[in-house]
């Protein structure tokens, strides 16, 4: 039978993402309600290395479910890489008589959460948060759609100077090695193409598709470009290459970078990272462990890291072609 969970630890890890602090919220609060101990961990791994936490009550999270960020900060900590790292880390939780660990974060953060717990039985649930919506076992992580959101916004002032100018506006969003992001930015914005890693369109397909569109009297144009697209060039040589070849555009990049992870968590992530950590906190004390919870059709599920970061959420490529048809 599973020891009892007393006391439970939570922290954020690697990317911030906007609602990770709702969900710190939900979890110092639902431990409240069940009258369990809870602690929270500065800097992700690092900070269980360190034994730097401080114990937490419903008050300490007044305030907090509209903040971006994340108020125990994130890391991400080469040294809990090592066998030595994550000893040190398990020692101060036992000193610290924490029985179990919510782990906010994305797939680095369920790898180093999965061997913790492996190595050293104690109990961990995994809860995705991360912009990038790349996790497999939840429809939606928390930060996506304030990412969203973000990416939107910006790109709808890109296009008020493109069409002052006439100009094409090369537009690079995050997302690492997933299109989530660029693919339904692009369509909410009316971009006339979103190139993704997962679907490598090729450099003619492009360059065919801007003269069509020049042909089509289009005067500007938005290309969302994911970060970790595939078509063998950085954002910055693709338009070099497009100018080059289609010396009549007048070629813009911008990087929206960082901006993404910041500013106050849509209503969507504060909700989706308050249900998802109520959940995380009532399976760890039903005795559960090592699972990743997830919103699968509007319904908290859950699954074990390992299938999390076996699986792959793919993107739905149908939104491709519904993107080629609007951008006519
Ligand atoms: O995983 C979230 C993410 O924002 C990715 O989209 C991006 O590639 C990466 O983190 C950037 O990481 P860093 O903030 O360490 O540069």
């Amino acid at each position: 039978m599973s020891k009892k969970v007393r006391r439970i630890g939570v922290m954020t890890s690697g990317g911030d993402s906007p609602g990770m602090n709702a969900a710190i919220r939900a979890v110092v609060r639902t431990c409240a309600y069940y009258h369990t101990d809870c602690v929270g961990f500065y800097r992700g791994f690092q900070g269980m290395i360190n034994g730097e936490y401080i114990s937490m009550n419903a008050r300490s999270v007044r305030n907090i479910v509209n903040q971006g960020g994340t108020i125990l900060q994130s890391a991400r900590s080469k040294e809990f890489l090592t066998k030595e790292g994550r000893a040190k880390a398990a020692k101060n939780l036992k000193d610290a008589e924490v029985d179990a660990m919510i782990l906010i974060g994305g797939d680095g953060t369920f790898r180093g959460g999965q061997v913790f717990s492996q190595e050293h039985g104690i109990p961990v649930i995994g809860v995705p948060g991360t912009i990038d919506n790349d996790i497999y076992g939840t429809h939606y992580t928390i930060g996506y759609d304030t990412a969203l959101n973000t990416v939107v916004e910006a790109i709808d002032k890109i296009r008020d100077t493109a069409s002052s100018h006439n100009r094409l506006f090369f537009v690079e969003v995050m997302g690492r090695d997933a299109g989530f992001i660029a693919l339904n930015s692009g369509i909410g914005a009316g971009a006339e193409e979103i190139l993704i890693p997962e679907e490598d369109l090729g450099l003619e397909r492009l360059l065919d598709s801007l003269e069509r569109s020049r042909r089509a009297g289009k005067t500007s144009s938005i290309v969302v470009v994911s970060e970790g697209d595939k078509i063998g060039k950085n954002v910055f040589e693709l338009a070099e290459y497009v100018k080059q070849n289609l010396p009549y555009y007048d070629a813009r990049v911008t990087v929206l970078g960082h901006i993404q992870r910041g500013g106050r968590p849509s209503c969507f992530d504060r909700v989706l990272a308050s249900r998802l950590s109520v959940k995380a906190v009532e399976l760890l004390l039903d005795g559960q462990k090592d699972l990743m919870v997830g919103m699968m059709n509007n319904e908290m599920e859950s699954c074990s890291l390992d299938q999390a970061l076996k699986g792959k959420h793919n993107i739905n490529k149908d939104l491709l072609r519904i993107s080629e048809i609007l951008s006519t």
